[in-house]
């Protein structure tokens, strides 16, 4: 039996096995097995993982992890549904999910126990993205943490005495941990995000809000631990960022440094950091997660097959799912009563859904935008501003149009730089108007750190070391903010042997979104780009930023592996040497 409504041709946001997006139409309705519901959508919910696909490895599917929907045919026998019901649900799409799972299509196929009437508390349209996001956080609080599930909204005091941060609270993920921590019973509810959020998150829950953004938020956090007497015992980061100084698992990792035993928890696969569990429960499939390490998508193009990858394997754990499901239906059944999700996750396109998101990621593409977050976010919420990233994996857009419009945006005022650098500055084309501010910190680089750096028994003149920094110093504005940002950290460090210099910081977010639009040009190889590289190592090493480093040095390889190895780079033997080095 169907519904009344005509059934029509279906249509698709796909990736191909080439990594290829495109948006399949005229297609057949999909095939339900025998315990499958067929599903017309009405809304999808869009996550972060849409646009994540190429760069897990997730090909050759069909788009799509939430929805919400009318029940247009029955499995052949008593589900429990009838045809007509207004119904959400999630799917088992995503890794080696066959294509009838897409909930971004207009036809899906739902297994009958990933499917649940929308209750009349429940509104459509928060229904259909409320299953990712809640069971990934019963997932992290149930099967990760180890709170009870038995213990939501009893009166139980079972998890009274822990402290649980949540990094990137109003992250969909994150909203959904602290609202489930509240339920728990847990005392302290630790939570970032920005400002404009905490009102919401302490309605919901959290007892403590930081700023993400403010520098002070980890040592203010362990302070609130240690005045208010209890250690943090659960730490999530929820949101998954990477890169330069905004890696919100090392955030989240420093925040716990007085009490080392509490479970850590990220949203996103970990490769270099063992120490951080990640929710993927899956009911009956195995989940070999390869994630690409990659200096940018473009470069996946270019380098199909041999591209370097990480191996994950999750194994399928139908008890954890069930966990998570039960969960769900607890949240589901409690929604405007306990939780919520506001304006969070409200990220939901209208009929026709493929679209829509299919313009959307194509925008993205074409702008060379590897970064998931700001899918959503340009149709409801202020992007990622906050957000600095690797320059391989994801590009921060925001981060540069919000701090660097100018260099001379943050010039401060100093004293008269000393000796100058030399003729050689005077003769040479800058990128950018170089500033007071960038003056002070290259003169003083080469009047004094530099002396200290190269050591005249390592053989390398002042002079030499000069022209080699000059060299590259103003070959283009990604490579000079770069250079500075080394410079001011190098000058900080040889002072005053602080190694997290705000100055170096500003200039660094103001190279990334340049560094990726290089790598994602006819530029990505050349000497000017692996010496960018090589200064992002330098920086990561005096920062002690050990994933980063990885993520750079992989980038690196890769880069001098598609110049054809080192004996192709020796015209050029300062930068071989460096590479060795
Ligand atoms: N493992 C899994 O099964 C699984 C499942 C779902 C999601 N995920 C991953 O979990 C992460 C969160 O997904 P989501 O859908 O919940 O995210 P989301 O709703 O898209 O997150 C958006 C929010 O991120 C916050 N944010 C941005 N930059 C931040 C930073 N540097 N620090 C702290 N918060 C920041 C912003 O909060 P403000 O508004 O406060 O600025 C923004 O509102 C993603 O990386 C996603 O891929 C994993």
């Amino acid at each position: 039996m169907t519904d009344a409504t005509p059934p029509s041709e279906n249509t698709a946001p796909a990736i191909s096995s080439n990594h290829e997006l495109s948006v399949q139409r005229n297609l057949a309705l999909p095939t339900p097995a025998h315990d499958e519901l067929l599903i017309r959508v009405i809304y999808s919910g869009i996550n972060p993982a849409d646009i994540k696909h190429k760069a897990l490895g997730i090909v050759d599917t069909h788009l799509g992890y939430d929805f919400c929907g009318v029940v247009h045919r029955l499995p052949p026998f008593d589900s429990g549904f009838a045809v007509g019901d207004v119904v959400a649900g999630t799917t088992p799409t995503g890794y080696g999910g066959p294509k009838k799972y897409g909930t971004h299509q207009d036809y899906l196929a739902c297994p009958v126990d990933m499917a649940f009437k929308i209750p009349p508390n429940l509104p459509v349209l928060d229904a259909a993205c409320i299953c990712v996001t809640t069971m990934t956080a019963a997932d992290i609080l149930v099967d990760l943490c180890g709170f009870e599930p038995d213990d939501l909204g009893s009166t139980s005091d079972r998890a009274g005495r822990s402290a649980i941060l949540i990094w990137g609270a109003s992250t969909g993920v994150g909203n959904a941990c602290v609202q489930f921590a509240r339920a728990l019973g847990i005392k302290n509810i630790l939570a970032t995000a920005s400002p404009a959020r905490h009102a919401l998150l302490q309605d919901l829950g959290a007892t403590h809000v930081f700023d993400y953004n403010d520098s002070s938020a980890v040592a203010r956090m362990r302070e609130v631990a240690r005045n208010g007497s209890f250690n943090i015992t659960h730490a999530i980061d929820a949101v998954g960022t990477t890169g330069m100084f905004s890696n919100s698992a090392t955030l989240t990792k420093e925040c716990c440094v007085d009490h080392p035993s509490a479970v850590l928890v990220s949203t996103v696969v970990r490769p270099f950091d063992k120490g951080f569990k990640m929710p993927l429960a899956t009911k009956n499939k195995r989940v070999d997660i390869r994630l690409l390490i990659i200096p940018s998508l473009k470069a996946v193009d270019i380098a199909k097959g041999y591209l370097p990858t990480i191996r994950q394997t999750i194994e399928p754990d139908h008890e954890a799912h069930n966990r998570m499901w039960s969960a769900l239906l607890w949240a589901e059944d409690h929604y405007g009563e306990r939780l919520s999700y506001h304006e969070c996750k409200r990220l939901i396109l209208a009929s026709r859904p493929s679209v829509c998101l299919w313009k959307s990621i194509a925008l993205q593409e074409e702008q060379g935008d590897s970064e998931s977050k700001n899918l959503g976010r340009k149709i409801t919420r202020r992007s990622r501003l906050a957000v600095t990233m690797g320059p391989y994996e994801k590009k921060p857009t925001g981060r540069d149009s919000c701090i660097s419009k100018k260099e001379s945006d943050i010039v401060e005022v100093y004293a008269t730089p000393g000796r100058g650098i030399g003729h050689a500055l005077g003769s040479l084309v800058s990128p950018v108007e170089v500033t007071a501010e960038s003056a002070y910190a290259i003169n003083q680089f080469f009047n004094s750190t530099a002396e200290r750096m190269y050591p005249v028994h390592l053989g390398i003149t002042i002079e030499a070391a000069k022209i080699m920094w000059l060299q590259v110093l103003f070959v283009n504005e990604a490579s000079y903010h770069c250079h500075v940002a080394l410079m001011q950290t190098c000058n900080e460090v040889y002072d005053s042997n602080d190694s997290v210099s705000p100055r170096a910081l500003s200039h660094i977010a103001r190279s990334l979104p340049r560094v990726q639009r290089i790598l994602n040009s006819d530029e990505a190889l050349s000497d000017a780009s692996i010496a960018i590289v090589l200064s992002l190592i330098s920086q990561e090493m005096i920062r002690k930023c050990n994933e980063e480093i990885e993520i750079h040095f992989q980038g690196l390889t890769r880069m001098v592996d598609l110049r054809g190895g080192l004996p192709k780079l020796e015209d050029n033997r300062a930068l071989t040497l460096k590479i060795c080095k």
